[in-house]
């Protein structure tokens, strides 16, 4: 996800830090570009002592009491890097404030009523849903730094406005994340609540010239899959608010400055020779994650034997891997087959390749925003020849990266968007839910809207879903990661599902009925919404009057971030921390599915449910 890190190991909770860290990364900032310069949160002897001493079962946050000179001194006060483990959690404790002292919860109550719930036939789903509705309060946090002690600094990025954070581990917000969780806000009428989280994000880019991964100090050295324009778009469309719009361009720019800058390749068409340029996850990156110290740390240096140069492409690529936001993933890795006892998947990470993978999700929400940004300038750009020119170069560029895609993207005998690997100089054809964004955006070439293309694009989607009885999976490879089989993602169905209704309308405007794809789409929203639902369920979730709690479930009902392809009502499992709960992501797609189809059965969670493609 957004998620970006790995656990099992263990660090620290890093949430609160210094006043030194806010100043010095201002400074950095007029200096141009920005880098996470913390001495306790990014990098330095104190952050690879305490993280590497794993002294906690997750590795991501720690608030600082004390001023960070007093810290620093403290730190070499008790032998630095020398000291021991014992040392250093006494150290940690007496030094820090617990994870999550920079948060307020705001305790707000959601008001009723919702007329799409009332549409809702199933009184199980109904009243279900009515509780994700009122689950939003649990999520919502602003961030309090002023009731910290007098210097101390917290790790946050200061944003003015209250958010929603995905849930578990994650405490803050995230970039990619927060587009699903506004798609629910505007289902929930919180469109205030999902404004200002925009006004955050657009915050930043005026701030640090990128959104960051997260709102944390130490996810300022890379950004995660460019939502905003989408989230815009989401927010128009929902309220009509184009003043917010007109608003939001000027800094919309500057985020596709952004990308242009530091993520474009050149490649040549192996036929033509001719050059196309497409855009990759790049970040460059000389240490472990300051979030996953320990996990980069491990993999980059236990047992192995690499040269310095091959440690740094590591660091980079693990961190280019977390700005993809699919952390991680067979698709950035050279090695796809785990070693045996390997729970950790270094072998696999050891091979990661991820600057050289052109993705395809990347280039079609680029596209995205270059068409939104031509047609907005368009619109609220007025009269001025700046904004003519401006629109004229968006459409310009949406052009050159269609014809871009068409060439080196697309590939015409699987009928299907791969991405590119620039090592092999070839397409990667394996499937992933990632081929479906270009028809989620309608980032389609011409050629490709004919039926002869239209009609094949689901082939490895219905495969997939005819193999597996759960949701759509991430890849076909299991390799322990956890953007791969048997995990399946909301957000990833999410965008399936709609590139399923725009194939739909995009066929029935040629007068072409393709009646297998919408039955499709119907069959995996029931299997999304029964999973979540039967996953809550078998968790402690219970429905006063209708559904008692599951015989032996200790807690009250969770929401899991991912799921097990396998089953209905399985969490996913695998990767770098233990499955999180909350969660933002899952509750705003449920919440759009229910929108589309109010008439879905909740099924017997008992019992074996199955739902079988017509
Ligand atoms: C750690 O111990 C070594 C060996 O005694 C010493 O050379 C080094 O200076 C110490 N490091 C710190 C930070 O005190
Ligand atoms: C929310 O509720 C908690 C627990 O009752 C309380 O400690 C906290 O101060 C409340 N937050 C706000 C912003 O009112
Ligand atoms: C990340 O840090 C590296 C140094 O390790 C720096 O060269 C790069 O510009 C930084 N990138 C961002 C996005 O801050
Ligand atoms: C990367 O993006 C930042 C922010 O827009 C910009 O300042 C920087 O110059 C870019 N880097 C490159 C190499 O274009
Ligand atoms: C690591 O590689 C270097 C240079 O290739 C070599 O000299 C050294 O013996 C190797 N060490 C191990 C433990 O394999
Ligand atoms: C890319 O191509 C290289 C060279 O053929 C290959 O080793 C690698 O497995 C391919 N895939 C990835 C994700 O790097
Ligand atoms: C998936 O990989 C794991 C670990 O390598 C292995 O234990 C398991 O049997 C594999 N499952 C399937 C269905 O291939
Ligand atoms: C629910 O509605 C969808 C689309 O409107 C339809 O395809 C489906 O068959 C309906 N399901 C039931 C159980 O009636």
């Amino acid at each position: 996800m957004r998620l970006s890190f790995i656990s099992g190991v263990a660090l620290l909770q890093l949430g609160i830090a210094v006043t030194n860290a806010a100043t010095s990364h201002q400074q950095s900032n007029t200096k141009g570009f920005p880098s996470c310069d913390s001495p306790i949160y990014c990098e330095g002897p104190l952050l690879r002592a305490v993280q590497l001493a794993e002294l906690f079962p997750d590795s991501k946050t720690f608030p600082t009491s004390k001023p960070v000179d007093k810290v620093l001194s403290i730190f070499d006060s008790i032998g630095g890097s020398n000291a021991t483990k014992d040392e250093l959690r006494v150290f940690v404790n007496e030094n820090f404030l617990s994870a999550g002292s920079d948060l307020n919860k705001l305790n707000m109550t959601i008001p009723k009523p919702l007329p799409w719930v009332n549409e809702i036939q199933d009184d199980e789903y109904k009243n279900w849903i009515e509780y994700l509705h009122q689950a939003w309060g649990d999520l919502i946090f602003e961030f309090n730094t002023a009731g910290l002690c007098d210097g101390c600094v917290s790790s946050t990025l200061p944003a003015k406005l209250p958010f929603v954070v995905p849930g578990g581990r994650f405490r803050e917000f995230y970039y990619w994340d927060s587009f699903f969780v506004i798609k629910g806000l505007l289902l929930s009428n919180q469109n205030e609540l999902a404004k200002g989280m925009i006004e955050n994000f657009l915050d930043f880019i005026q701030e640090y010239g990128f959104i960051p991964n997260g709102a944390r100090i130490y996810y300022l050295n890379r950004s995660q899959p460019p939502f905003l324009v989408e989230m815009v778009r989401a927010y128009y469309e929902t309220t009509g608010d184009d003043s917010f719009v007109k608003k939001a361009l000027p800094t919309l720019d500057k985020e596709y400055t952004f990308w242009i800058g530091n993520t474009t390749v050149s490649i040549a068409d192996s036929v033509s020779g001719k050059r196309y340029q497409l855009n990759r996850y790049n970040v460059e990156n000389t240490s472990p994650r300051p979030e996953s110290y320990a996990e980069d740390y491990k993999t980059a240096y236990d047992g192995t034997n690499f040269t310095t140069t091959q440690v740094i492409d590591l660091f980079s690529d693990l961190a280019a891997g977390a700005e993809s936001g699919w952390d991680y993933s067979s698709r950035w890795s050279k090695n796809r087959i785990p070693e045996v006892g390997d729970k950790n998947g270094y072998a696999i990470l050891r091979t990661l390749n991820t600057r050289n993978i052109v993705p395809v999700d990347l280039n079609a929400l680029l596209w995205s925003m270059e068409s939104n940004l031509a047609e907005w300038h368009t619109k609220y750009g007025g009269r001025s020849s700046r904004s003519a020119k401006r629109a004229n170069y968006y459409k310009k560029q949406a052009n050159k990266r269609l014809d871009a895609m068409e060439k080196i993207l697309w590939n015409d005998e699987e009928h299907m968007f791969c991405d590119y690997n620039l090592t092999s100089k070839t397409q990667a054809i394996e499937f992933s839910p990632a081929s479906m964004y270009p028809f989620w955006l309608n980032a389609i070439p011409e050629r490709v809207k004919s039926p002869k293309h239209l009609t094949h694009v689901f082939d490895q989607v219905r495969d997939a879903l005819s193999k597996y009885p759960g949701i759509l999976t991430t890849s076909l490879f299991n390799t322990t990661m956890q953007w791969d089989w048997p995990n399946g993602w909301p957000p990833l169905q999410y965008i399936t599902m709609q590139a399923m209704l725009n194939v739909d309308n995009l066929l029935n405007k040629q007068n072409h009925k393709d009646d297998t794809i919408l039955p499709m789409m119907y069959t995996l929203a029931e299997r999304n919404v029964a999973t979540a639902f039967c996953s809550w369920y078998k968790t402690g979730g219970k429905i006063p009057g209708l559904l008692s709690k599951y015989p032996g479930a200790t807690d009250d009902g969770h929401m899991f971030e991912k799921f097990d392809v396998t089953n209905i009502g399985g969490a996913g499992s695998g990767g770098e921390y233990t499955v999180q709960i909350g969660f933002g992501w899952t509750n705003g797609v449920t919440m759009w599915l229910f929108e589309l189809f109010p008439n879905m059965t909740a099924p017997d969670c008992e019992s074996s449910v199955t739902y079988n493609l017509s």
